[in-house]
């Protein structure tokens, strides 16, 4: 007999880990550890919960644009003072008349949390100085290869329509169906009202596609990455991250409450001397790991850190959201790529919302782990299951990929076009290579921001990602790749970018 979710999580592991402290912990906002240079040029073993902290803010709205700004942490750097009518013992005391009196306003209004301040002083100076804010750009249609943009169709290059399945019209007849038969939502947990059948069809063939004996389908990647690590990991544990991997991961690991390090970007060298220092203190440890990074597009080198991660006895779990019907011959992400036993990665992790052209993530590996996430992952657990559109638009997409190769062909000569002819022109396009992901790096977020604005007017959408997102250095444009892109578009692409950075 379960428990209802509602009301009694499943006990984790018999209860034996003391958790709630750790978790209770504030720790530095990674996005801002990473914004601040915290990517190649971070020493190992630098990020830990122990060591200094950092004096960036931690109260950070995520930010992979670089568009939102973040402020001081209230609630870590400048606690309020116990007002007078406070015991010791933190009881309030019922004679006291001061109630929160001596409690300053700031603390009581959401418009003088100090990262909205930071914000709209940000939003002023991009006003000031006459750009416009390029986010939450209104989309008219589906954005693929081209989209509608303030009236105009333009080419688009800030989508991760990766394989053009969404839009595509048996991805969409297949959303419409389920809506059909089964309405729109499933409307709780899956572990509580039940399933549908799509989601176990879904989860088959997730599993299958990475080559895992199991696989759980969730409703957010985001939360995917969070709910995973914060679950399977707690204070006794030691995590492991590249200093470039998403915030999810970072969220998840700073949840976990375990012993949090990261190591520099790519780095399994760095990576096997940290575990060689630290893994003896720690009952399991954790490696965490992208296959494409998302604001690179550099490939991480699988094979060696399947080696490190076995000197170890660690567990490797790698993010596929931007390798999966981008990278391997037919699309089947890094283990494809590498032709690496499957199970030499422990936990393999995937969004539905790129390639899938649908909304939610997924975790493939072994029964174990798929059963003991199904029945305690709190974001899968307390959450409700996918929708039937969304589990339906995913299973459409993966099968289409699977019957049209093709898509995955053209999408990696269409990738390979786009970073031989921007490094003809001189663009500086980082450590991309390999991938679905070229950024042009301009070094200067001011510029890239004109950059992107010159390009929508040229016809041309593509996103900025400014400081704080990155350091100022490493301001750049993101181009994201499309199968549908033509050779056209590249070369129109490559070479408006490059002539309008010239004048900037
Ligand atoms: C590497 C990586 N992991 C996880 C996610 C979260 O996935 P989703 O946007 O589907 O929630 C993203 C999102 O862009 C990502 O880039």
């Amino acid at each position: 007999m379960v428990d209802d979710p509602q009301t009694t999580p499943p006990a984790a592991d018999g209860g034996a880990r003391p958790r709630v402290g750790a978790k209770a912990r504030r720790v530095p906002d990674p996005v801002m550890h990473a914004a601040a240079g915290a990517h190649a040029e971070e020493p190992a073993g630098t990020h830990t919960e122990a060591s200094a902290q950092p004096p960036e803010p931690t109260n950070v709205a995520v930010d992979p644009t670089g568009a939102l700004s973040a402020g001081t942490d209230a609630g870590a750097s400048s606690q309020p003072q116990a007002p007078a009518n406070t015991a010791v013992d933190g009881e309030v005391d019922p004679h006291s008349a001061a109630d929160a009196e001596d409690v300053p306003e700031a603390y009581a209004r959401f418009d003088r949390f100090p990262g909205y301040v930071q914000l709209q002083r940000r939003m002023a100076v991009a006003h000031r100085l006459g750009l416009p804010v390029p986010f939450f750009t209104p989309h008219h249609g589906v954005a693929g290869a081209r989209t509608v943009v303030a009236g105009r169709t333009c080419i688009n290059f800030s989508s991760y329509n990766y394989l053009g399945l969404c839009g595509h019209a048996a991805v969409s007849a297949a959303a419409h169906a389920a809506i059909d038969t089964y309405g729109t939502s499933v409307s709780a947990s899956r572990l509580v009202a039940g399933e549908r059948p799509l989601h176990q069809e879904l989860e088959a063939a997730l599993a299958a596609q990475i080559g895992a004996p199991a696989a759980l389908a969730l409703v957010s990647g985001h939360a995917t990455n969070v709910t995973t690590i914060g679950q399977l990991f707690g204070a006794r544990d030691l995590v492991l991250t590249d200093a470039a991997v998403h915030n999810s991961v970072r969220q998840g690991a700073q949840l976990s409450g375990a012993h949090w390090l990261t190591f520099p970007h790519n780095d399994w060298q760095a990576l096997d001397d940290l575990l060689r220092r630290e893994r003896r203190r720690h009952e399991r440890a954790l490696v965490a790991i992208e296959a494409v990074y998302s604001m690179d597009g550099d490939i991480a080198d699988l094979p060696r850190f399947i080696e490190v991660k076995k000197r170890h006895r660690a567990f490797l779990m790698v993010d596929e959201a931007h390798s999966l019907g981008v990278i391997g011959a037919t699309g089947g992400g890094a283990g494809e790529h590498f032709s690496v036993p499957r199970d030499d990665v422990d936990i393999w992790m995937g969004t539905l919302s790129k390639t899938f052209a649908s909304c939610g993530g997924f975790i493939a590996g072994c029964e174990a782990l798929i059963y003991y996430l199904r029945y305690a992952a709190p974001g899968f657990v307390f959450s409700v299951g996918m929708s039937p559109p969304d589990a339906a638009a995913a299973l459409a997409a993966l099968r289409q990929m699977q019957a049209e190769p093709e898509r995955v062909a053209r999408l990696q000569a269409r990738s390979r076009l786009f970073l031989d002819l921007a490094r003809q022109r001189g663009l500086d396009t980082g450590r991309s290579g390999g991938s679905a992901i070229v950024p042009v790096i301009v070094r200067n977020s001011m510029k890239t921001l004109a950059l992107a604005q010159q390009l929508l007017e040229s016809g041309l959408h593509v996103s900025p990602i400014l400081h704080p997102g990155v350091t100022e250095r490493e301001a750049r444009l993101r181009f994201f790749l499309s199968c549908d892109h033509s050779e056209d578009d590249i070369r129109t692409a490559v070479q408006t970018t490059a002539d309008l950075l010239a004048r900037l």
